[in-house]
């Protein structure tokens, strides 16, 4: 092990728990001390926490032996390089054990955005040379993804791949390209929610609640990407907009000029939200700090239907349940006009047939505990405050979207879905790769080639065409394989395989 940082201690620590012995060098004394600390404390902890027995962690602890330098690897089968993502640093490793090592011991980099092959090509031996991508913490998260480049010889992936299974990861093989899988996935939609707060297309808020609320992740795109640090997001995605081009890549401006002020997230104690305050309502996941000036919920509620939606009856029942008077006729008098709209939006045509478009607003219900409010051009920001607190006392939560195709939830995913088709079309990864990449990287509760089949290819092909008409952006446009699950009917997870 070369690195015992925040990767490499835990990577180190993965292998003797799997039983390998492990020599582990670092920069200097100073830095292998405080490495051998991390690890010692992540075992104890174990220990406390009823997870490990002490006579385990002895045994774990035992196998990790630290070391002055590149010479005490001479006997090493596989060595990881878990130095910093830099590649002067890298190609230093590489020839240092060229020097040292056996020509048929493997070198493993855990880079996470640059070229394995351009370190591999730093070897004299390139065809030993493999990405083994771990994700943070190494301990605890299953995914790791092998990347092969054209100069790896096939016996050194399969011996990879069935080490880290070994080890008990779970391993994605793909060959080299920026992100592999992700990360190429994952940076483009976390970009893409940067865009949609600078541009006031939504609230940070709602943004993050759109995504756990509506899609069901476990955390907001902007809390996420506090978590990342909005620096090495950056770095990430302009390696792949390097790689790729187009603007699903092209860093968000304001990811820079938040990078550049130094407000780089949670390490840095803001980004998107503050981490400094000690008032709660700084924080993410705090809820809208606007509610306490919300107005009460309206007496009366006039319920229309955009003619596609169907759960108008749905909408005015609940409403009604919760002791509101509901009415079904435009002309009669009430306090607020709730458009019951689907997951397209549309309210300005009914509104404005009842002669009512200041107090009209759109309603979507994306889950039993989630709703979009939907503004139109016309709608009040009064008529948005009532809405809201008519769905805080349906016991929804909600989220306020622009009148634009997709809405809030649609507009997040369904371009993130693309994406994941793109990658399956470009025949980079199978479909239970890329659902693999994200449920084991990036704690998806399901994939987004699941949550595809469960939304249906064919709402993928007509939200992604509407945003496409509407922004012109060729990104949006639906994926001719997205197509192709429609035409014929077959599922995303199972066309075409692997
Ligand atoms: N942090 C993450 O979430 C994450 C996730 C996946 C992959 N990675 C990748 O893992 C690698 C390491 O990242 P990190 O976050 O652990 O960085 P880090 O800065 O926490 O750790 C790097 C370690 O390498 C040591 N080091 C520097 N020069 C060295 C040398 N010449 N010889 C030996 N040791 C040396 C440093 O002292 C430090 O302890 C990078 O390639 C990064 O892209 C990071």
């Amino acid at each position: 092990m070369i690195g015992l940082g925040t990767m490499g201690a835990g990577i180190a620590e993965v292998f003797a728990r799997g039983g390998l012995p492990v020599t582990a060098v670092e920069a200097d004394a100073g830095a292998l001390a405080r490495g051998m600390g991390i690890i010692d404390g992540s075992l104890n902890r174990a220990v406390s926490r009823g997870r490990m027995s002490e006579q385990d962690r002895a045994e774990v602890a035992g196998r990790i032996t630290p070391a002055g330098s590149l010479a005490d690897l001479s006997g090493a089968d596989l060595v990881i390089e878990v130095v910093p993502e830099q590649m002067p640093i890298k190609r230093e490793i590489v020839t240092g054990l060229d020097q040292v090592l056996r020509p048929d011991a493997i070198i493993a980099t855990n880079t996470s955005s640059l070229s394995v092959t351009t370190i591999a090509a730093h070897s004299a031996h390139p065809d030993r040379v493999i990405g083994m991508h771990f994700f943070n913490p190494a301990p605890v998260m299953k995914l790791v993804e092998v990347v092969t480049t054209v100069l790896t010889a096939p016996s050194v992936g399969a011996a990879v791949t069935d080490l880290a299974r070994a080890l008990g990861k779970t391993p994605v093989q793909v060959t080299d390209r920026a992100g592999f899988v992700a990360n190429a996935l994952l940076l483009p939609y976390l970009n893409h929610a940067i865009r949609l707060l600078e541009t006031g297309y939504a609230s940070r808020e709602d943004i993050d609640l759109a995504v756990t609320a509506g899609i069901g992740l476990p955390m907001g795109p902007l809390t996420l990407l506090d978590l990342i640090g909005l620096d090495t997001s950056l770095a990430v995605l302009e390696v792949l907009q390097h790689e790729f081009g187009g603007s699903r890549y092209t860093p968000a401006p304001l990811l820079r000029r938040l990078t550049d002020a130094g407000r780089v997230g949670r390490k840095s104690g803001a980004g998107f939200y503050d981490y400094r305050q000690a008032d709660p309502g700084q924080g993410p996941g705090s809820g809208q700090a606007s509610n306490q000036d919300q107005p009460a919920a309206p007496g009366s509620v006039t319920v229309l239907a955009e003619p596609a939606a169907a759960r108008a009856d749905e909408l005015a029942g609940l409403i009604e349940q919760a002791g509101i008077t509901v009415t079904r006729d435009p002309g009669q008098p009430s306090d607020l006009v709730i458009v019951a709209v689907g997951p397209d939006g549309g309210v300005t045509g009914p509104a404005t047939a009842a002669g009512r478009p200041n107090d009209a607003v759109g309603l979507h219900l994306v889950t039993p505990e989630l709703a979009e409010i939907v503004a139109g051009p016309r709608t009040s920001e009064q008529a948005v405050s009532a809405a809201r607190a008519l769905a805080d006392r349906l016991g929804l939560r909600s989220v306020r979207s622009p009148d634009r195709p997709g809405l809030l939830v649609g507009a997040l995913l369904y371009p993130h879905l693309r994406d994941a088709v793109a990658m399956v079309g470009d025949g980079y990864a199978a479909p239970a790769d890329v659902d693999a990449a994200m449920t084991l990287g990036c704690g998806y509760p399901r994939g987004p080639m699941t949550l595809l089949a469960e939304a249906g290819p064919d709402r993928a092909v007509a939200v992604l065409a509407a945003m496409h008409a509407a922004y012109g952006d060729p990104a949006f446009a639906p994926h001719p394989l997205l197509a192709d699950y429609v035409a014929a009917a077959v599922s995303p997870l199972e066309y075409p395989g692997r």
